[in-house]
């Protein structure tokens, strides 16, 4: 059976798009959730809403108890996982505004828990394609079809936080491949995997980070304002993109079975 989950994301906190919706309480082995999961239809079709930084976005990126989220999902029987998330653009063709489905990532965190497997417990799990290519691909050609400004693929920096990057740092980013940059796709990614959940991310760049000689130095501010502005079409996006969800496994599903344990 599909059960399809997204973690967002600024926008997601009202789900007044939703009917029948109930909140749901979840312990995890892991503590706690960054919210109750909201459960509620969009048009038939049973949707899981997280909100990865809490109601109002109180939780940091580096406090985010990644593992207790995406164990409360598992459990609840969910399959495939779009996240949302804010970047900064580090190409100057991905402007403000646009979204990116990023198919690769580069970890820069330094203070996550990053695997469910703890103790003697170890497993080295493939991240060759981190992403799931299936629902990628659901979500690139929704946009298509949607007339969303897009870009089919990139490679997402994930730093620690909670600062922003020095501009030298940004430009080292730049030459190492990266994209678009933000503080939540690891180890939210390499967690999703680990539990056999399908999981693509909708990035929206928020701003040129610090590298663009023309902008001024990225502030929240401006991100919760491109974010507001530019919502809608992450909702559209995502309304769309369920209901073409119609893939029951794909290799993401199994491969904890293919790892090194
Ligand atoms: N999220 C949104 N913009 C960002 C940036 N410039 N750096 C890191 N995370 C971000």
């Amino acid at each position: 059976m599909i059960r399809i989950g997204m973690i967002g994301g600024s926008g997601f906190d009202d789900p007044d798009f939703l009917s029948d919706v109930k909140l749901l309480k979840k312990g995890t082995p892991f503590g706690s959730v960054s919210h109750d999961l909201i459960v509620g239809k969009v048009s038939d079709t049973e949707v899981v809403i997280l909100l990865r930084h809490g109601r109002g976005h109180r939780i940091m990126p580096s406090a985010v108890n990644y593992r207790a989220n995406i164990w409360a999902l598992k459990e609840f029987g969910v399959t495939h996982v779009i996240a949302t998330t804010a970047c900064g653009s580090l190409r100057e063709e991905i402007e403000p505004g646009h979204l990116v489905f990023p198919d690769q990532f580069i970890d820069r965190t330094t203070s996550r828990k990053s695997t469910f497997f703890e103790g003697d417990q170890v497993a080295h799990i493939s991240m060759a394609e981190p992403f799931c290519e299936k629902l990628r691909e659901i979500l690139i050609q929704t946009a298509q079809e949607e007339g969303v400004r897009h870009h089919p693929q990139g490679t997402v920096v994930t730093i620690e936080g909670p600062r922003f990057s020095t501009r030298a740092e940004s430009k080292m980013f730049r030459l190492w491949g990266g994209d678009i940059i933000n503080m939540s796709t690891v180890p939210e990614a390499v967690l999703a995997r680990e539990a056999g959940i399908c999981y693509a991310v909708a990035a929206m760049s928020t701003d040129y980070d610090c590298w663009h000689h023309s902008e001024e130095p990225v502030t929240w501010e401006m991100i919760a304002e491109t974010m507001s502005k530019n919502v809608e079409n992450v909702k559209k996006l995502f309304f769309k993109a369920i209901h073409r969800i119609d893939f029951e496994t794909c290799g993401c599903r199994n491969a904890i079975d293919t790892a090194l344990v």
